[in-house]
């Protein structure tokens, strides 16, 4: 089975009117490990639940196939009276998880009134959750249970997940989604709560897995050992890496220096056309030969400013994205230098 994720010209307005994304595009192929980063605020969670389809875009579209598993940011935090059982579901593909809700109600139909009609409601609410593959995550939750917490789903399937640290939160839902059907992981920040052994088994996983993944961390040992491409959130745009971690800072100064060179040249164009129009101003005043390129000048200056400016490059405070844990050996001084935290 195989998965993709596509963002095409995604514009995405906050409530408050604020412009957060502006024709943000990038494709993951299948397989493909893409990290994405970029400073505090800049929608990185935002662009994620928009990929996840919990947010509608102003403008442009997404296209998936293979299905989406999506971890939330603050999965290992959960503080609500959810049980594991309902953890497990919020992960689960959409179809498990609507056939799980009808089971649920048709269970407690039955509580409230025992007959036939009830019964015959109950029989075919699990006929359509065993159709949808319910029963077959639950074997595949039991073997998570067990390699997460070393016990059976029947024994943790009621526990409020509030009695689960945030690192076994964490390793069971990202247990469930790595072992789950769906082809393409959306996973906002999945090494926050893990200790040291525990991100060295996300890291693992993540290497070993088929899937394609998307994710979002700060970490710059999981940037470095898992992502092959890496998608930089800054000033309302994105920039793609075609590479990993170990030649991220070198392609990100050629990029910077790229832009402000197409600046330059675009503000010395533009000091060009003006002098010209300028100067013919003054001579055509006194030499009619003189006035239709005068005109001509004008309007090619105008033409040039309507067009604008090339994008800027990134502000000085963004290009340094806080980041943190150690640095492998694999990932060069250039980098090490750069990836210190600001
Ligand atoms: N519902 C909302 N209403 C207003 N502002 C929001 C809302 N959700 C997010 N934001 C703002 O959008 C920006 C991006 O947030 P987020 O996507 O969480 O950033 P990141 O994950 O990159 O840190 C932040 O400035 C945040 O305060
Ligand atoms: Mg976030």
């Amino acid at each position: 089975m195989a998965g993709h994720v596509e963002v095409d010209r995604l514009t995405y307005l906050l409530p408050d009117g604020r412009l957060l994304l502006h024709e943000v595009s990038f494709r993951v192929g299948d397989g493909v490990k893409a990290a994405l980063v970029g400073p505090n605020g800049a929608g990185k969670t935002t662009l994620l639940r928009l990929v996840a389809g919990d947010l509608r875009p102003d403008d442009g579209r997404v296209v998936s196939s293979g299905g989406l598993g999506v971890m939330r940011q603050f999965i290992g935090d959960v503080r609500d009276g959810r049980s594991v059982h309902d953890l497990l579901l919020s992960v689960a593909p959409a179809q498990v998880r609507a056939a799980a809700e009808t089971l649920a109600d048709a269970e407690s139909a039955i509580a409230a009134r025992d007959d036939e009609a009830t019964q015959l409601a109950y029989a075919q609410a699990v006929a359509d959750y065993a159709d949808a593959g319910g029963y077959d995550m639950e074997v595949v939750w039991d073997v998570c249970a067990t390699a997460s917490m070393g016990l059976s789903y029947d024994a943790i399937r009621d526990r409020p997940v509030t009695t689960l640290s945030g690192g076994e939160q964490k390793r069971l839902v990202l247990e469930a989604l790595l072992r789950g059907p769906d082809q393409v992981l959306l996973l906002d920040e999945p090494d926050n709560y893990l200790d040291v052994p525990g991100k060295q088994w996300l890291e693992d996983r993540l290497r070993a897995t088929d899937k394609t993944v998307l994710l979002v961390s700060h970490d710059r040992r999981l940037l470095a050992e898992v992502a092959d491409r890496i998608v930089t959130v800054e000033d309302r745009g994105v920039w793609i890496h075609g590479g990993g971690f170990a030649t991220y800072a070198k392609g990100r100064e050629e990029r910077i220096s790229r832009l402000a060179e197409r600046l330059r040249r675009w503000d010395e164009e533009h000091a060009r056309l003006r002098r010209l129009v300028h100067t013919l101003r003054q001579t055509a005043a006194n030499n009619d030969a003189l006035a239709s390129s005068y005109r001509a000048a004008r309007t090619r200056l105008s033409r040039f400013e309507e067009a604008g400016p090339p994008q800027r490059p990134p502000k000085a405070q963004n290009v340094r994205i806080r980041l943190r844990g150690a640095v492998p050996a694999s990932v060069p001084s250039s980098a090490r230098t750069w990836s210190s935290p600001a």
